[in-house]
């Protein structure tokens, strides 16, 4: 185990997911979790605000934790202020973004649906991702609502109601442009009837790699438990979670 924490941050519950994968691939690495439930969700945001919430909330990570890397686990606020992240703070910073090459990799000459918030969808490097993904075709939509959906129900995700959020039409596959949607990974591949992408596994490997960290024996489950929870009862309501 690496010195310092690994500091993951996301607007809300969505990056758990990301953090999940992570720990369940490489157990025993020191991290925390920090989710902005307060701001949450990001996705209906400018550009400049999300960069100012998510500089906000390294830093307050950054000043209660040593860190020895960040992990933008949200798709919204790599594809805003990533590189400027990057450019303001020591430790190396990973983001998460839509596995379109993976998808592209699987079903080529196919229609791929990408679906992102409607902020992730407005950024430059969003629309470069997709100008630059050969061999497939891709249709954006932006679930206005989906992720906060997600946030509200996040103990009983069976009552959203996919129907609202998915566009019509068939599709070879999808990507999920949101770490939110994550956890409705199963049930959004048997809506649509096809194979469905993330970029949580990716992202774990990235990281591990950035921090030269090896691949242990994957745990079935990682165990996740609050830790901070007075944060939680303070009106702001960001919880900070760390992988036990
Ligand atoms: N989980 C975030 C993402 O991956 C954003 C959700 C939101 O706050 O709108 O984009």
């Amino acid at each position: 185990m690496g010195e310092g924490y690994i500091g993951f941050f996301d607007s809300g519950v969505g990056g758990i997911s990301l953090l999940t994968e992570f720990c369940r691939r490489y157990p025993g690495e020191r991290t925390v979790y920090l989710g902005d439930n307060a701001n949450a969700p990001y996705g209906g945001r400018g550009e400049e605000e999300i960069y100012r919430l998510t500089r906000a909330a390294l830093c307050r990570l950054a000043e209660r934790f040593p860190l020895r890397a960040a992990v933008i686990a949200c798709n919204t606020a790599t594809a805003a202020c990533i590189e400027a992240l990057r450019a303001e703070f020591p430790f190396p910073i990973v983001g998460v973004e839509p596995a379109l090459a993976p998808a592209a990799a699987v079903v080529p000459g196919g229609r791929v649906l990408l679906l992102c918030t409607p902020a992730a969808l407005a950024c430059a490097r969003i629309g470069a991702l997709v100008q630059n993904t050969r061999g497939v075709s891709v249709v954006c939509h932006a679930p206005a609502g989906l992720a906060a959906d997600v946030e509200k129900n996040i103990f009983r995700l069976s009552r959203i109601d996919l129907s609202r959020h998915l566009p019509q039409g068939s599709f070879d596959a999808a990507v999920l442009g949101c770490t939110h949607y994550v956890f409705l990974r199963r049930r959004i591949s048997s809506a649509l009837r096809c194979p469905v992408f993330d970029g949580n596994l990716g992202t774990a490997d990235h990281l591990a790699a950035v921090l030269n960290i090896c691949s242990k024996n994957p745990q079935k489950r990682a165990k996740i438990a609050p830790i901070f929870t007075g944060e939680a009862k303070k009106k702001n309501k960001s919880v900070f979670f760390r992988y036990i």
